[in-house]
């Protein structure tokens, strides 16, 4: 399973990607609502995030009908070769993905809660589809088990057909909370998790390896110290 970093804050991006275990970002209109960000400012924010990250990075389509998405996801493709358009799963979000597609546009169908949706999203072509974990929980439902079930349902069928620009659809395990969402997207077959950085952080942290670089620590200094 592949990490990205589900963030449009260009400390984090920067800081993670130096742990070198990055291969990716996803942000929404949220995410960079959430940095202070302005709409003259978008593009180029686009383009720092893929000088800071060596894979694909993910900006949503804000619009609704499909000649728009089309348009708005032609112009964020064209702000380097690494954007993937993000593109909710609606009737208008699947014409506009086969359009993308057909041309060589990789689109990440986001917004996904069903198996249904999952499937007509790789038979738009979409390179990637984004299962939304934690706001499942959210509602008092089973995230994991969501995500388990696209992953199932997807790993059932040769989708390779489906896409003009790439072999098959990837998921990516998203609206992650927590270490354990990570360990239930790896455990069911998640191709990617994306993560908040203070997620990722928490992946790393483990109270067992501070005690036990502690007990090093100590026991080194009597070396030494002999
Ligand atoms: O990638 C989608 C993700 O950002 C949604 O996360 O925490 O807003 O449900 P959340």
């Amino acid at each position: 399973m592949k990490f990205f970093l589900d963030t449009a804050d260009l400390g984090e991006i920067a800081e993670a990607a130096s742990w070198g275990v990055l291969a990716g970002v996803t942000t929404n209109p949220s995410l960079y609502a959430r940095i202070g960000g302005k709409l003259s400012d978008f593009e180029t924010h686009v383009r720092r995030i893929c000088d800071l990250v060596d894979g694909p990075v993910s900006a949503e389509s804000t619009a609704t009908g499909r000649a728009d998405i089309v348009a708005q996801g032609r112009a964020l493709a064209a702000l380097s070769p690494q954007v993937v358009v993000k593109v909710p799963v609606t009737v208008e979000g699947l014409a506009a993905t086969r359009a993308l597609a057909d041309e060589g546009v990789r689109v990440n169908m986001t917004l996904c809660f069903s198996v249904p949706q999952a499937i007509l999203a790789a038979r738009s072509g979409a390179r990637y589809v984004s299962p939304f974990v934690g706001r499942f929980d959210d509602i008092a439902e089973d995230g994991a088990s969501q995500l388990g079930d696209i992953v199932e349902a997807l790993g059932n069928y040769d989708l390779s057909s489906c896409g003009v620009a790439h072999e098959t659809i990837e998921v990516i395990a998203a609206s992650v909370r927590n270490a354990g969402h990570v360990t239930q997207a790896a455990l069911l077959g998640a191709d990617i998790a994306t993560v908040p950085f203070k997620v990722l952080k928490a992946c790393v942290a483990h109270p067992l390896t501070d005690r036990g670089l502690d007990a090093f620590d100590k026991d080194w200094k009597k070396v030494t110290n002999a």
